[in-house]
């Protein structure tokens, strides 16, 4: 029995209540990179995938392949995918709804017995958010054939290399590079996600195509200043690191404002060895800037680091801004992007399209291997955070759409 896509769609909540729960923080999920729980939705994930059909592997980055062969060994190969690695205390559908829907469509069309003129390969990929390292994406990247291996020297708050993390994780760097995808051989990536903002319910539509996804660049900013005493040194003696970087942050910010359709945030501040009554010596801020034009975030990060030097000078510290991340903007590929929109039609929603703000798996492919993005409406525009919604409404179109949209593609392939 396959079901209507409302069957499909209440399967697929389940299961994502079910991988909420997988967490290293029983208060919220927290499921950051190569971590326990990453561990134990790694064999939940491929447990689905194998229930689907699929024949499962975990790849040298920690990333779950499932795959369904096609009619022969030159057929080629459609990916579709997204993440199963979350910030701190986020929400339950950021990455883990394109990969549970991935499932559900091929357990459907195995259901059916329809046969595809080529294979299928859904990939969960463990490195999107790049909370834990300072370096991100290196599933995808290693699947486009552009992985760093200068990824593997990045270390963690603790101290704990990328490549300590993936061999305790059981995978073995050694093969990162064997992952890369021929692009002659591959038909696409596609990838389904939660919009993570508002535009899709402000318009009253359940779902939308990706045009492109902005250019990202991440850093970190080390200010150094002299500690002492908070209740001997006098104000004007001192080189407070954390007021400098208090200064600087407000200055990211408003570069932040100056350039259109930019966004600069800095989402953490630590005070190393900060108390009560020492004046910070050190503070540490990181640096996101993102940009659908790779000419403004080039413009803004200079603008940046011209003014932090300015505000360090003027405080008598030091600051040093790193970049760990860079990531150009990814446009979508229009034949993909004009097949999702006939897929909607026929389904009978509207075509919409939209640019994504926040990062994907999918940008690691660009230039590389042809990509699209379907969008799926949350509620309030909220993301990274417990209160994330997808109805089962939304994702039972969502489910429609990519179900027709694989079937299509067989037909024309
Ligand atoms: C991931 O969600 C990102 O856009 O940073
Ligand atoms: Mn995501
Ligand atoms: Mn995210």
């Amino acid at each position: 029995m396959n079901g209507s896509a409302a069957e499909g769609a209440a399967r697929i909540s389940a299961r994502l209540r079910e991988l909420y729960a997988v967490s290293d923080d029983p208060g919220g999920l927290t499921r950051l990179t190569l971590s326990p729980s990453h561990k134990r939705a790694v064999d939940l994930v491929s447990r689905w995938m194998q229930e689907a059909g699929l024949a499962t592997r975990l790849d040298p980055t920690g990333t779950v392949v499932g795959r369904r062969e096609g009619p022969n060994a030159s057929a080629k190969t459609l990916l579709i995918g997204s993440h199963i690695d979350s910030v701190r205390n986020g929400g339950m559908f950021d990455g883990p709804l394109g990969v549970v829907l991935a499932i559900e469509v091929l357990r459907r069309l195995g259901n059916l017995g329809r046969k595809l003129p080529f294979a299928v390969e859904v990939l969960a990929f463990g490195d999107e958010e790049g909370v834990r390292f300072p370096t991100a994406l290196t599933g995808s990247r290693a699947a486009a054939g552009t992985f760093d291996p200068a990824a593997l020297d990045s270390r963690d708050a603790a101290g704990v290399s990328r490549r300590d993390a993936l061999t305790a994780f059981g995978c073995d760097p050694a093969w990162i590079a064997a992952e890369a995808r021929d692009p002659a051989r591959t038909l696409g990536y596609l990838e389904v996600h939660i919009e993570q903002g508002p535009v899709l319910e402000t318009r009253g539509l359940p779902l939308g195509v990706v045009t492109a996804i902005n250019g990202a660049s991440r850093g970190e900013i080390v200010i150094k200043g002299v500690a002492g005493h908070s209740g001997t040194i006098p104000m004007h003696m001192r080189h407070d690191a954390a007021a400098a970087g208090a200064q600087a942050l407000l200055a990211i910010e408003d570069v932040g404002r100056s350039f259109e359709d930019l966004v600069a945030t800095v989402g953490r501040f630590d005070i190393p060895n900060g108390a009560v009554n020492v004046v910070p010596g050190a503070a540490r801020l990181s640096v996101d800037v993102r940009s659908p034009s790779d000419r403004d975030r080039a413009l803004a990060l200079k603008a940046i680091r011209t003014r932090v030097q300015a505000i360090a000078q003027q405080r008598g510290v030091t600051a040093d801004l790193a970049i760990t991340y860079d990531m150009p903007a990814a446009p979508c590929d229009p034949a993909l992007m004009q097949r999702f929109e006939r897929a909607f039609a026929r389904q009978g929603y509207e075509p919409f399209r939209l640019p994504s703000g926040a990062g994907h798996d999918a940008m690691a492919f660009r230039g590389r291997i042809p990509i699209a993005m379907l969008f799926v409406r949350c509620r309030g525009g909220v993301s990274h955070r417990p209160d994330e919604f997808a109805s089962d409404a939304d994702i039972a179109c969502a489910l429609a759409v990519m179900e027709d949209y694989v079937e299509t593609f067989a037909a024309r392939a």
